[in-house]
């Protein structure tokens, strides 16, 4: 039975995706190299963290690694050439907004020093095609992609002089675009960084020795650079809003048993000390144990304190794909998950990859996070990766997606009727892109459906999903016709 549905005037439809993932042209225009040009695809390496292992070394040779393998972040869906025509599409949906990231080493070919003109040119061209279909770009300024020459000269966010790099940047960013975007994230998922350290910040592990300790380091400079640019934008864009962005890992307790409680309360501690820092703007004591359980000591400055404190964000974002369980024993079924495996939920179904599909979840997490912080919401990632499959006709039924899309959406409606701040929403992938965690074009999140396949072969033409037609119909109700 369909609920009935209700959207405040002005919620922000649209689709996200990000640039290491779509664009292409990976040294094209003076781009440098990031490290999400050294994703590997391959069937069997299935997480974030595999896909990237090898390339952690300091003495990488990209010469022999290129003949080794197929590297689709390179290759996206060539966005940087198609991104008039795949803006348009999103225009006929009618978007209100337009996630996307710009690639740091596409400004900074090297992380710092020379500004590349053609990088900046590039995103303002694709923000003014936005503007002209009324789009609101929202844009990221960090999205798994960490430029590699800083990687190989000071270790990527493990380095206190990576504060300074990032803040350039973004203030170039803030500068060129002044008066056109509106909407800021720093960092994406900043709380991968605890997970995997490579991909979004840079670490070579042959260049440490306890990789925790340098993870919550980088960690905590990218707390302290973020913090500075919140101060810089509100400075410099008064009228802007700049948020924090948190893959948000909702886990229920396995039974009742109180052990399984306390689980599910460590794995929030785990997943909301990002946030916890970014919106309150100073260290949750219960990590106060963790880091002398793990021997780690972060390094501060004296005058960091006071500049978390002054650069809390306006807005909180996140990613919510699904849930998972905490529980006090390892034992039972497992299943994959967004970065990490979790135990399986046997009231929940999962997608082809593992994923456990949880609308309701969904609204537990928006209350929780709501009850917390009190700051409005947006949900800026969701959505199925699925195999879609092309008819003979040219079509795609992708039922499966508006299902998964409506049962969430239906209950985020019912969370801003039970008082949730909620700002907008947009799905992940809104035209199909390269995985983040396998490098795969198969797992599938569009509207817009791409013809490439996981090698790179297809036209690349672009074509419209049943869901397309669905998603313009949310739209243009304002999401009371799902
Ligand atoms: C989020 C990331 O974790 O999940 C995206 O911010 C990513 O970059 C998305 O693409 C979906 O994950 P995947 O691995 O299915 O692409």
């Amino acid at each position: 039975m369909n609920i009935k549905t209700n959207f405040p005037d002005g919620f922000l439809w649209g689709g996200a995706t990000a640039a290491n993932q779509l664009e292409g042209a990976f040294l094209e225009d003076g781009k440098g190299w990031s490290t999400a040009d050294t994703a590997l695809y391959t069937k069997e390496r299935r997480s974030l963290a595999s896909i990237t292992k090898r390339m952690e070394s300091k003495d990488i040779d990209f010469a022999m690694e290129d003949k080794e393998g197929i590297y689709p972040k390179r290759t996206g869906i060539d966005h940087y050439h198609h991104y008039k025509e795949d803006i348009a599409l999103f225009a006929e949906m009618g978007f209100k907004v337009y996630r996307f990231s710009i690639s740091w080493p596409r400004i900074f070919p090297n992380g710092d020093g020379e500004v590349n003109e053609a990088g900046l040119a590039f995103y303002e061209k694709l923000i003014d095609e936005c503007l002209k279909y009324g789009i609101e770009p929202l844009v990221t300024i960090s999205h798994y992609e960490f430029p590699l020459a800083l990687a190989k000269k000071q270790n990527g966010w493990e380095s206190r002089k990576t504060i300074d790099a990032f803040v350039t940047y973004a203030k170039t960013l803030f500068t060129r675009y002044r008066g056109k975007v509106k909407y800021w994230l720093t960092f994406n998922e900043i709380n991968i960084i605890g997970m995997t350290g490579y991909l979004s910040g840079g670490i070579l592990a042959d260049n440490v020795d306890n990789f925790m300790q340098a993870q919550y380091q980088a960690a905590h400079h990218q707390f302290v650079a973020s913090a500075l640019c919140v101060n810089l934008c509100h400075e410099m864009l008064p009228e802007a809003k700049i948020g924090c962005m948190l893959a948000r890992m909702e886990s229920y307790p396995e039974t009742c048993k109180p052990e399984d409680v306390m689980e599910s309360i460590y794995s929030d501690h785990n997943n909301l000390f990002y946030s916890d820092v970014q919106i309150r703007g100073y260290y949750p004591t219960y990590m106060n144990k963790f880091f002398k359980d793990n021997n780690i000591n972060i390094v501060k400055e004296d005058e960091d304190d006071a500049i978390l404190l002054n650069g809390t964000v306006d807005f909180m974002s996140f990613s919510y794909y699904m849930s998972g369980v905490s529980s006090a024993n390892n034992d039972g079924e497992k299943t994959e998950g967004n970065i990490l495996g979790t135990k399986k939920n046997p009231y929940l179904e999962a997608s082809d990859w593992g994923w456990q599909i949880d609308p309701v979840g969904l609204r537990v997490t928006l209350h929780k996070l709501y009850d917390r912080y009190q700051i409005p919401l947006f949900i800026v990632e969701n959505g199925l990766g699925a195999h879609d499959v092309v008819e003979s006709n040219g079509e795609i039924h992708d039922e499966y997606r508006i299902n998964y899309l409506r049962l969430h959406i239906e209950q985020m409606s019912i969370a801003i009727e039970e008082g949730v701040d909620l700002m907008g929403y947009t799905p992940w992938g809104c035209i199909d892109l390269v995985s983040a965690s396998t490098s795969e074009m198969s797992k599938r999140y569009g509207f817009i459906y791409v013809d490439m396949d996981d090698e790179g072969n297809g036209t690349n033409i672009r074509s419209r999903k049943d869901s397309f037609y669905w998603y313009k119909k949310v739209i243009d109700t304002n999401g009371s016709d799902l």
